[in-house]
């Protein structure tokens, strides 16, 4: 049975031919990037440098200040973990993803001080984070755009007031990176986590740690062992991205990651037509409730939504019957379901990506129609 796939949020698909073309070369014909002088090895270290090349020119920074993970949560624990003050407190919103407050919650020594963004207005977003902002924060962990309801949150305004007091800054961009233009110079941020698998197209099990050209950040290490150089010393390097890159690499998802990173191409307009269409038309229908949809500060091409006399987990086996795949339940961001309101039970999230057409989003509302006016669930 054919489907429309509305769940980019989780993972794109389809993936493209080229990128499974470039994963299988690498499959074919990559030995052990940095590991060796023999042509499967420098081959594989080729593929690895075309990825930091492809990742620095998208997203602002150098070659070497890209650190290749095995995704966005990898990335977030490297920067939190790595870099977590002994005391003080540490910023970040109600809508973080469970990458990002469950790392937090393990951090001992420290306060975590939260901000509830407005859902219309980023002026009171902004206001809101700075009054959470106290003498002793020294690091902030903040998402660029809920992975719930997709609203984005004034990240480049709140780094710079971190950066006027010195606090470090972290942007968990798996919402963003690939939908919109993100470059960690014009943020202002220090870090940014990224996925390979959503937005980029990229496979899974790939992220990246993209570190700011002027940063002068030093990480403790999570994961030590071999680099590929330096191996008489007892430590990591203290020179990035190997002092963060220990083991062999994922030279399959590195490929992966370059060959999307290469055929990317951003339409954002194009994407916000569709988010826009289906706040529309869910709104539309009685017995549909949408989340979050009215801010005043831009989205990641994703919707939240409940049929209100339908739990989501049952509405998304009811829309795959008619032929739309989408998520339901809870999102892994337990407090930014509290702070809409489906803390209890969740919500449904139509999510866009390239492949997506008006039609998918005008199937979307249609299949939603004939749901209520079965009215038997
Ligand atoms: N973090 C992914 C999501 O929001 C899996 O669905």
């Amino acid at each position: 049975m054919s489907f429309i796939y509305l769940d980019n949020a989780a993972t794109a698909y389809p993936k493209s031919d080229y990128v499974l073309g470039a994963v299988i070369s690498a499959f074919k014909q990559c030995g052990n990037g940095g590991r060796g002088g023999h042509s499967l090895s420098v081959k594989a270290t080729e593929t690895v440098f075309a990825c930091r090349v492809a990742l620095a020119s998208l997203f602002g920074t150098e070659p070497e200040r890209v650190v290749l993970t095995c995704g966005a949560t990898a990335a977030l624990n490297i920067a939190i973990k790595g870099l977590a003050p002994e005391r003080g407190g540490v910023l970040c919103s109600v809508l973080e993803h469970n990458a990002v407050l469950r790392p937090l919650y393990t951090l001992e020594g420290v306060r975590l001080d939260f901000f509830a963004p407005s859902f219309s207005s980023q002026k009171q977003s902004l206001k809101n984070a700075v009054s959470a902002i106290k003498e002793d924060t020294r690091l902030a962990v903040i998402t660029a755009a809920s992975n719930v309801c997709g609203m984005r949150l004034p990240v480049k305004e709140i780094c710079a007031e971190c950066r006027r007091r010195g606090i470090v800054t972290v942007l968990d961009c798996a919402q963003t990176a690939g939908h919109i233009s993100v470059d960690i110079r014009e943020l202002g941020a220090d870090l940014i986590c990224l996925p390979a698998h959503k937005g980029l197209g990229g496979p899974a099990g790939m992220g990246a740690l993209i570190v700011h050209p002027d940063s002068r950040l030093r990480f403790r290490t999570l994961i030590e062992g071999g680099t590929g150089e330096a191996a008489r010393d007892r430590y990591m390097p203290p020179y990035l991205p190997e002092r963060l890159e220990a083991g062999s690499c994922n030279i399959l998802g590195i490929a992966g990651l370059a060959a999307a990173c290469e055929e990317l191409s951003l339409d954002p307009e194009r994407e916000e037509r569709l988010r826009r269409m289906t706040v529309e038309g869910l709104r539309s229908l009685d017995g549909v409730q949408v989340y979050g949809a009215d801010s005043d500060g831009g989205y990641a091409p994703l919707v939240a939504f409940n049929i209100t006399s339908v739990p989501s987990d049952r509405a998304t086996e009811l829309l795959e019957q008619r032929g739309i795949l989408l998520r339901g339940g809870l999102h892994c961001a337990p407090l930014a379901h509290a702070a809409l309101g489906t803390g209890r039970y969740g919500c449904l999230r139509a999510s866009f990506g390239k492949s997506n057409s008006a039609e998918d989003a005008e199937a979307l509302v249609d299949a939603v129609r004939a749901l209520l006016k079965q009215n038997t669930f």
